[in-house]
């Protein structure tokens, strides 16, 4: 059977400790019953809501044992299991900010450059006629 695939709104709906969903390693696991007995404690889980919580889980060093908590959780497999929530998200918003700022300045670079290219040709024919 094919593994049931969890979207970002699914993600995001679970962010309570009353039902809590957490992304770790393109998965997604329901921790709510899990959040109370984390040794780790609660806040350090729920800071996760909604996003992918790979890097926390892994800086921490987590043992075997912790792992092997997971498949237990296990909702299912995360919509775009490529997309890094945080760094992918922000570098794909960077990139689309300094598209339009480019654009942006192309024009803020061309419009002064018209102007001063209309008063020259004014000033040229001003006062050749003159
Ligand atoms: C469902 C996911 C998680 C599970 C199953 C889990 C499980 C555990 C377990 C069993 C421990 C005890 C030490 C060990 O065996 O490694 C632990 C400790 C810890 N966890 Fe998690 N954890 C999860 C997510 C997180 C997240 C997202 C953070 C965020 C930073 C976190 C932070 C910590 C910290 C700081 C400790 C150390 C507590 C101490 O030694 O005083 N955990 N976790």
């Amino acid at each position: 059977m094919a593994a049931k695939t969890v979207t970002i709104d699914d993600l995001r709906a679970h962010n309570t400790k009353d039902s809590f969903y957490i992304l770790i390693h393109s998965k997604v696991y329901d921790v709510t019953k899990f959040i109370d007995e984390h040794p780790g404690g609660d806040e350090v889980i729920l800071a996760e809501a909604g996003q992918d919580a790979t890097e926390a889980f892994e800086d921490v060093g987590h043992s075997d044992e912790a792992r092997a908590l997971l498949p237990d959780m296990l909702v299912g497999d995360f919509e775009g299991s490529d997309i890094k929530l945080k760094s992918g998200a922000s570098a794909a918003q960077a990139s689309r900010v300094s598209g339009a700022v480019e654009q942006g300045s192309n024009l803020m670079y061309f419009v002064p450059l018209g102007l001063l290219g209309a008063y020259f040709a004014w000033r040229f024919y001003t006062t050749g006629s003159a």
